[in-house]
């Protein structure tokens, strides 16, 4: 790809403004070498302003969400996006996160510009589990374990029973529930339909690949490694 598009498609400016980078010098290759528009470079040794340049198409990110921000690009208030670098909402192909948090939920967020990657991981033949720490209103009854596991629990308004999910007591009115699909605000409704109500609520793993290391609102791009722990049991 040209270098212009290809910068302008990392979301570093617009094509007129990366032709005028590419004059202006602010485009070299690892040894300082400055770039013409046409040259041809390995992306990993281009450097924009003496700093590597950020991922190419394909790139999978995890974000540490904080409560109160929004999966969404266009919401009002604070957005997801924010907590990644301004360009990266430039990009072309676009970021999409892989599913959604709710604004009041925390944690393992994943985005990816790969179509490919976020159906694998959405789909329900791949069963990636999510694991989310809860804390409730009230007290367990010490049912729901059972309940959640049968696999013949049913949400309101729905007409497939939930698959079988795992609930990990951890006291009174803590618990760790591992999911095996993704329906709408499916924790927080499994617990309303046993009368209880989450009060926080918190992903802590997507497949093996967990949030620990990052700050709240820390992210990381993922490398190879990285992204076979989402499909590992
Ligand atoms: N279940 C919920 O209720 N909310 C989320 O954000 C994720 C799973």
């Amino acid at each position: 790809m040209r270098l212009v598009k290809l910068l302008a498609n990392l979301g570093y400016g617009s094509r007129k403004e990366m032709q005028q980078a590419i004059r202006n010098g602010w485009v070299t290759d690892r040894e300082g070498n400055r770039l013409k528009a046409d040259t041809k470079t390995a992306h990993e040794d281009i450097l924009f302003d003496d700093e590597p340049l950020d991922p190419a198409q394909g790139v999978v990110i995890l974000l540490n969400k904080p409560l109160g921000y929004t999966c969404s690009t266009k919401d009002q208030g604070r957005l997801v996006y924010d907590l990644l670098p301004d360009r990266y909402r430039m990009r072309k192909p676009a970021l999409s996160t892989i599913g959604r948090l709710d604004k009041e939920t925390s944690g393992a967020l994943l985005f990816t510009d790969d179509g490919t990657f976020l159906h694998k991981v959405i789909s329900p033949k791949s069963e990636v589990p999510k694991v989310y720490d809860v804390t409730l209103d009230r007290p367990l009854t010490g049912d729901e374990a059972a309940l959640f596991a049968s696999g013949e629990m049913m949400l309101e308004s729905e007409v497939k029973p939930l698959k079988p999910a795992e609930l990990e007591v951890l006291g009174e009115n803590k618990a760790r529930l591992t999911l095996h699909e993704g329906r709408y605000h499916q924790v927080r409704r499994m617990f309303a339909a046993t009368g209880n109500h989450v009060t926080d609520l918190s992903r802590t793993r997507v497949g093996r690949l967990g949030v620990d290391g990052l700050d709240e609102g820390g992210w990381k791009i993922l490398s190879e490694e990285d992204k076979v722990l989402i499909f590992s049991a």
